[in-house]
């Protein structure tokens, strides 16, 4: 039986109203792990990713603020999510915007565009948040990342609050989801784990921005769109707990490679890059298998994709194409622009069966910040 429609949100006749959208992103070092004494999704190493093109995977999300609205609400791809309850997006969520209704409160004036006579009166009305991601939610593809650096840049928006030397929306975006923050900037980004006692310093910064590599190019294959089973905050959680490896990844493999990976792509050097990219997925995902229980993200497609991929670059005497795995079986491919026809063309006859195979990804890694600010 086809069940019914949610119920239809209320007209209101007094608000104000934000949009934003954000792209997903893809990391080349992985963040694991969470400095539990610190607290805030303080990360114990730093990472980097690449924002993918807005145009392709994204979250937008549109708030709207009244004081009509006797508490939050938020819809989430068409569902309704009770915010008041102790589901993970519920918590992020008051995490996020208590943050920002603070910051907001403060200011001597709201927005211009505020019907509200104050910022103080603002930051009381309830809000409406309905986010919608453009591809599958929960499955490895960094739909949490797009989706809390979409909320915050909305209510960036919605409250009139920005960046100051003592408040960073990337530090709030990371309240939401650690990998959010880097999805507030394009090209490559990194996020420090800081090294002030308290970490504040601990947040992400824009290493080249989307113009720097315009040949790179990925292609995503959907190995499952499925909900993985284990989250990435229980999984980074129980590694932390459970895997010796997981400290030295931390302690002496993040940071150089990191600092490698910068200077391949500062060099748009593809063979360094890619090897590096490859080494650090498989270092996340050892140490998945290192985690007691372990930790399974990759399937049988998974597999078969890294075996095409070196098998790729074996026949191709070099290194053309590079896999990367987040927490779920779904393979990023990165390649340059040369290259890509003949890795796509690798990649459907030699493994996928029952896999969607995204071309969409083709169109590029590119996205100009400014694009963020209003959908
Ligand atoms: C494997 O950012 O989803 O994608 O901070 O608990 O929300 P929380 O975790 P999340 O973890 C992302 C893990 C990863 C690697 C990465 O994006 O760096």
């Amino acid at each position: 039986m086809v069940p019914p429609p949610p119920p239809h949100p209320k007209p209101l006749e007094v608000f104000d109203m934000a949009s934003a959208l954000a792209p997903t992103n893809i990391a080349v070092v992985k963040y694991w792990g969470k400095d539990a004494a610190r607290g805030g999704n303080t990360p114990i190493n730093s990472s980097a990713s690449l924002t993918l093109d807005p145009n392709d995977l994204r979250a937008e999300t549109v708030m709207v603020a009244s004081p009509e609205l006797r508490s939050d609400e938020l819809y989430l791809n068409g569902r309704k999510v009770d915010v008041k309850g102790d589901g993970t997006h519920a918590k992020r969520l008051r995490r996020c915007l208590a943050t920002m209704r603070r910051r907001c409160a403060k200011a001597k004036h709201p927005p211009r565009s505020s019907r509200a006579t104050s910022s103080e009166e603002l930051s009381r009305w309830g809000v409406r948040v309905v986010s919608r991601n453009t591809f599958p939610t929960a499955a490895g593809l960094a739909s949490s990342a797009a989706g809390y650096a979409a909320l915050v840049r909305c209510a960036s928006e919605l409250y009139g609050v920005r960046d100051t030397p003592s408040f960073s929306l990337s530090a709030t975006a990371r309240e939401g989801s650690g990998s959010a923050c880097r999805s507030l900037d394009g090209g490559l980004v990194a996020w420090r784990k800081g090294c002030r006692a308290d970490r504040a310093d601990s947040k992400a910064e824009q290493l080249f921005d989307e113009r720097h590599w315009p040949d790179l190019r990925c292609v995503i294959i959907v190995a499952s769109a499925a909900e993985k089973e284990t989250p990435s905050t229980e999984g980074m959680q129980r590694s932390v707990a459970t895997s010796p490896f997981l400290t030295h990844r931390a302690e002496a493999v993040a940071e150089p490679r990191l600092l490698d990976l910068q200077k391949a792509f500062r060099q748009r050097n593809f063979e360094r890059f890619g090897e590096l990219t490859m080494r650090d997925s498989n270092s996340f995902h050892a140490t998945c298998l290192d985690t007691f229980p372990p930790i399974f993200y990759l399937n049988e497609v998974s597999k078969r994709a890294i075996t095409c991929v070196h098998a790729f670059n074996a026949a191709q005497k070099r290194t053309r194409a590079a896999y990367t795995f987040d927490a779920g079986p779904n393979a990023v491919v990165f390649c340059e622009n040369e290259a890509a026809a003949d890795a796509f063309a690798a990649l459907a006859a030699t493994c996928f069966l029952g896999a969607d195979l995204s071309r969409r990804g083709l169109r590029g890694l590119t996205n100009a910040p400014e694009k963020l600010a209003r959908a």
